[in-house]
């Protein structure tokens, strides 16, 4: 029976913020959901969080969420007293294969497989997550034994010059047996250089106990980089879009520029999907088969089908498009706008709660809401939807090979009938009937005899 428990009481005095640390984001997420969603594949019994600084904010944040418990650690005298609030929520079974994972709040980008190889590497015993570093200042020290075993673990500022030569440093990450972890805290004291209560003596604590120690190291350097601070947390950004763009070059997509492209969510690829620089993709993106995304457009939870364009400075938002589309430059779909195949949406267009049947198009300037529009009907330069009177929401329709001339306003609820034309600047307050041309306009005259003013003397 698995437990994670992950330490989440620190202040991060560093970030210069109200919030507390592990509620700052990463790739459009709170830290703390990162290592959850981490935590949750490895199918823990319980997974409990330790919190502290801005506690009330952390709890509310994560309200609901199944299987997932808050202890409160106050006041904060380190890692060791840290778990140590976590006992009674420890869960245990057979004794076999109980064991307790602890993770940081504040160490993101730990990846599911590395906490694997740390769980096979405890064997029955306990295990540590380390890692060889060029400049090891700062860490607690991984002390091994002549036969290369773990000895102990010493923290930086109580390390001899000899231990702080020593390249291999303590992660923080360790998994070990739930009960006996249970004694081992039980059996920590403070005396140390800082004063504190170190999990890191839990140890020391299992070589005397006969248990064996094992270690694992990360598959990738920035799974275990911290965030202390607004500079710590913009480079793990950049170092996590670039893991996400690398996978996305990996399965076959082509990225203008992997330095400027941003996944804050998920972005699911077909086969020869391109992306332009400067785009931002939130919640869930899926870009069927070559699709082509220009530079700097925002799409957030779209399903685009395959061959659609996006040009460049389109916004898309709760919006699905279907195959071969042409969306853009400057375009806006919010949600609701679900456009069929082949259609065209331009510059400056607005899109909102409002399908666009097969083949139609909406090259310029409109604004089409609450509508419901049919198969190759073109809307004119201009075209507004009136949708709201300023109390309620209307509806639009339009059907099938309607001709909506410029500058056209539909006064909703109406209906135009499959195949009319509305002749320009039409303002239409009363159903257009099919088939035929619908005009609403003062006749045009022109003034004989008229002169311009001129000015007064
Ligand atoms: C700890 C390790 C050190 C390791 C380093 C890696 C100990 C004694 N030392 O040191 O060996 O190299 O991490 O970054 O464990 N926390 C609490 N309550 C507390 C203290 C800390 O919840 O009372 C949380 C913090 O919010 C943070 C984590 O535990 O998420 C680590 O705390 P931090 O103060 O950064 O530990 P270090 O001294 O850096
Ligand atoms: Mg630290």
């Amino acid at each position: 029976m698995l437990n994670v428990v992950i330490l989440a009481a620190g202040l991060g005095k560093r970030m210069q913020s109200d919030l507390p640390k592990v509620l700052h984001t990463l790739a459009g997420k709170p830290m703390l959901a990162h290592v959850l969603d981490s935590a949750r594949q490895l199918d823990p019994a319980r997974i409990v969080v330790v919190i502290g600084h801005g506690a009330e904010r952390v709890r509310e944040a994560f309200q609901g969420e199944p299987g997932l418990e808050f202890v409160v650690q106050q006041p904060q005298h380190g890692t060791g007293h840290a778990v140590q609030q976590a006992v009674p929520a420890l869960l245990e079974g057979d004794g076999a294969d109980d064991a307790t994972l602890v993770l940081y709040g504040d160490v993101p980008l730990v990846q599911p497989d590395t906490l694997r190889n740390l769980l096979v590497a405890r064997g029955p015993g306990m295990a540590v997550l380390t890692e060889t570093l060029t400049d090891p200042t700062g860490y607690g020290r991984i002390v091994r034994g002549n036969d290369g075993q773990v000895q102990r673990i010493v923290e930086h500022k109580d390390a001899s010059d000899a231990e702080r030569a020593i390249d291999e440093v303590n992660t923080g990450i360790l998994c070990a047996p739930t009960a006996k972890l249970k004694q081992w805290l039980a059996r920590i004291d403070n005396n140390n250089a800082q004063g504190e209560y170190y999990l890191t003596d839990v140890v020391a604590l299992s070589v005397a106990d006969s248990v064996p120690v094992g270690a694992a190291q990360p598959a990738a350097g920035w799974e275990t980089l911290g965030v202390n601070s607004r500079v710590q947390q913009a480079e793990l950004e950049r170092r996590w879009q670039h893991e996400q763009a690398r996978r996305q070059l990996e399965a076959g997509v082509t990225l203008a520029d992997p330095a400027r492209f941003d996944v804050r969510g998920t972005l699911t690829c077909g086969r020869d999907v391109f992306i332009d620089v400067g785009c931002v993709f939130e919640g869930n993106v899926t870009l069927a088969d070559g699709v082509r995304i220009g530079p700097h457009c925002v799409l957030r939870d779209v399903t685009l089908g395959r061959g659609t364009h996006v040009e460049a400075f389109s916004h898309l938002h709760d919006a699905r498009v279907d195959r071969d589309a042409r969306i853009g430059p400057y375009a806006r779909l919010r949600p609701g706008a679900d456009l069929g195949a082949e259609t065209h949406v331009g510059n400056f267009v607005e899109i909102k709660k409002t399908r666009l049947g097969d083949g139609s198009k909406a090259n310029h300037l409109a604004y089409l809401g609450d509508a419901q529009i049919g198969a190759r009907v073109n809307i004119g330069a201009g075209t507004i939807t009136c949708n709201y009177d300023g109390v309620n929401k209307s509806v639009t329709v339009i059907e099938d090979d309607v001709f909506v001339g410029s500058d056209t306003q539909l006064v909703a609820p109406v209906t135009v009938g499959r195949g009319a034309t509305l002749g320009a600047g039409t303002t239409l307050t009363r159903d257009a009937p099919a088939d035929k041309l619908t005009v609403s306009r003062a006749k045009q005259v022109t003034i004989e005899g008229w002169r311009r003013p001129v000015k007064k003397s």
